[in-house]
This record gives C-alpha cells, structure tokens and sequence, in this order.
C-alpha cells in the first residue's frame, strides 16, 4: 500500500494518548487539565437563539460566493472594527482550512514558512499537507516571550514564502508588541514574505503589557502582505459551527484576495445555515466571550493560590490566550512527568515539548477547565511535582 509522503510514516498515538486512552477504557474518571473544547466547560450558551439563528429559511437555499455571504463577512468586519471591511475577508470553514488556502496560495512544493517557537503545534502538518516545510525559529523568554527577529532573519532562505505568528501565541500567550510588529512588517517587506497572523485569541487578553498590539488591524496599511485569521471557534467559543476567515491588507491585496476566491472556489466549503446565523452568532459572542473569560481569571487565581503552597513551582506571565505554562523543577522529562500524573493522579496535562518549548521543566494546562475540577486537579498534581 502507498501512501502520500505527505502523511506520517504511522499513526500509532504518542505515550500520552495511548495511556489516557487505556485508563479511560478501563474506566478511570481522569481530570481533564488541557481541555481546550469550550462546549466540554459548562459554560451557559444562548440555545433557544442559536439554534433559531442556524433554522432561518436561508439555510435551505444555495446561493454560494467563494468569498462568502455579504452578511456574514459585514458582521464580522464590524466585530474586527479598525476599518476592516467585508471586501477584505474571505469565509473558511475554520482557521484550519484558512492556513491551508494560504499555504497553497504562497507557497510551491518544498517551499516554506517560518514559524516562531513554541507554538500551535499543528502547523507542522497543515504545512506539510500542502507541501511546504515549517521551520520554527526559536523564541526567547526573558521577563516575558520575545521574537528572536535576528534569528527569524537569519532562518530566511531562498525557498521562505511567509512567517506564521500566533497573537496571543498558543500556548504562551504573547502578545507581538508594538516594536516587534513594526520590525516584523520591516522583515517582511524587505524579504519579500507575507505575514500570517493567527488572532483566534485576541479577544482574550489577561496579563498583557501596555506595549502589546493588541491586534495587526491597528495597522492599517503593513508594508507587507498581511493575512490575518480568525473564526468562531475562540470569537464566540463555537467549535463545532466551522466558520473561520481571512482578512487581507497591505500590498497587492485585491490580487491575492481574487486568488485566495479561485481556491475557495474549488471547495465552496462553508455551509449555508453558518453564514446566515453569523450575524445573530457574532452578536451573543460578547455574553459567552465573559464567560470564558471570568472562567480563565478565576483559575489562574486558583493557580497562583496553589502555588504560593508549592514554593518549587512557578508560572510564566499569562499575557492571553487560553493556556498557563506552569515551570516545575525537571527531576524527569516533560513526557515522563506528564505520563507520571496521568496514571499515578488521574490528572490529563501536556508535556511543554508537545509544543516545542525548549529543555525540560514546562507543563501546559488549560485554563478553560470548570473551577472545581480545576482546582482539584491542581491539588493531584502538585505535591507530585
Ligand atoms: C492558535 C490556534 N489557531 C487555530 C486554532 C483552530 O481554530 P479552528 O477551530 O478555527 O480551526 C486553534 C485551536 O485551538 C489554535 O490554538
């Protein structure tokens, strides 16, 4: 059997997944501290209004428009706001499905993008997918995370085609500040690269420093080619609805948003009843966006009580996003330590290599988990560390 050497050489789960799925099996209760899923959180959606927003008459029509519905992408320009019109957004059926236009709008076979590490994981293989190689540059962390703009200029070869960044980065919550945006665009624009920057997590700032761009949409005209993503997966914490989009500035942006319809266009991926609901979802986001958000500052409370209990332990500076990284003293690998608490305290947390982190020393735990079970499984896991 042959199979694309686009995809990995097996499938087998990593130590992690294979030991949760066989304690789940034989039915142990395991606290989940890397749950990311909003649906899974107990939050109080608005359900009699979101199903009546996904059940008008539109959704029962097929009028499709590969840059999607006018409605929709209104009502998203105007939860951007910073002048982004409908004209500069494409719709996707996530920000998963937005890197893979984009990958294949920038880049040939072989061809690449930097990516600034750690970060979201999955960019290995969205990348890989569509050909192109991820190449992570590292980050440095002193007082909080920088780019290493000397180092990402240096990684620039010949075959680069764009430099992926996350804003609020996933899982250490920087935000690109005000100087690293401008050298950024500075970089691109002399190198000829196009900017990716990943904002699902813009609207969930904690800790962040007054330098922070809060959003590449302050810029209104990058000297370079910006594309930024987003959807509804962290707007309005609504996974499972698949809308995300791309919004295009900077030059040759009417260019590249015709080519990024013709790939659109090839898929027509977006469902109906998504892009008539948008407007009525984007307008119940801010209710369930101060949910999650209560939700994130209540539980790095807790962790910051926990800690002050746990002298060896210590937590990096949460600017945004979703996620802690917690520092303990690295007796074991990040892998071991992880697989340790799962089996020895039932308690689910990711190893900080899943996400490139360098060494040894980091685990990262969600902050979206429900308070209790937060707090209880801070209370497993801590006098194991
Ligand atoms: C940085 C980042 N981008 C994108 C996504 C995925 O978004 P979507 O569900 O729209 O594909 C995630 C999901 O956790 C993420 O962490």
């Amino acid at each position: 059997m042959y199979f694309s050497s686009r995809l990995p050489h097996g499938f087998e789960p990593n130590a992690l997944s294979a030991s949760l799925a066989k304690l789940r099996y034989e039915g142990r209760e395991i606290l989940d501290l890397t749950v990311s899923n909003p649906t899974h959180c107990g939050f109080t959606y608005p359900e009699a209004e979101i199903r009546a927003a996904l059940s008008q008459p539109a959704v029962l029509c097929y009028d499709p428009d590969p840059f999607g519905s006018p409605a929709a992408r209104e009502a998203i320009a105007s939860h951007h706001g910073h002048g982004l019109r409908a004209e500069d957004l494409l719709l996707t059926a996530s920000t998963s499905e937005g890197y893979a236009l984009l990958f294949k709008l920038l880049g040939d076979p072989g061809d690449e993008v930097l990516v600034p590490s750690p970060s979201y994981p999955l960019f290995e293989w969205l990348a890989r997918l569509d050909g192109l190689r991820a190449r992570p540059v590292p980050s440095y962390f002193h007082e909080r995370w920088h780019l290493d703009l000397g180092a990402l200029e240096s990684a620039i070869s010949p075959r680069s085609r764009a430099i992926v960044v996350v804003n609020p980065n996933n899982p250490t919550g920087q935000f690109l500040s005000k100087t690293e945006w401008k050298e950024l665009t500075g970089l691109g624009a002399r190198k000829g690269l196009a900017l990716l920057v990943d904002e699902v997590f813009a609207d969930y700032p904690l800790e962040a420093p007054t330098d922070q761009l809060g959003t590449v949409l302050l810029d209104p005209d990058p000297p370079c080619p910006v594309f930024l993503l987003s959807g509804l997966s962290k707007v309005a914490a609504l996974p499972q609805l698949k809308l995300g989009w791309v919004a295009v500035r900077g030059p040759g942006a009417s260019e590249y948003r015709s080519a990024l319809a013709f790939l659109a266009d090839q898929y027509l991926s977006v469902s109906a009843p998504v892009q008539s609901a948008a407007p009525t979802l984007l307008a119940l986001a801010p209710g369930i966006r101060d949910q999650v958000r209560g939700r994130l500052q209540v539980n790095l409370n807790a962790l910051d009580t926990a800690l002050t209990a746990h002298p060896r332990l210590s937590r990096l500076p949460v600017e945004g996003g979703w996620s802690v990284l917690l520092r303990r003293p690295a007796v074991d690998s990040d892998e071991a330590c992880a697989l340790r608490l799962l089996e020895t305290a039932s308690t689910l947390v990711h190893p900080g290599s899943f996400f490139d982190l360098p060494g040894d020393g980091h685990l990262v735990i969600s902050l979206l988990a429900p308070e209790n079970f937060f707090r209880e499984g801070l209370g497993h896991i801590f006098p194991l560390l």
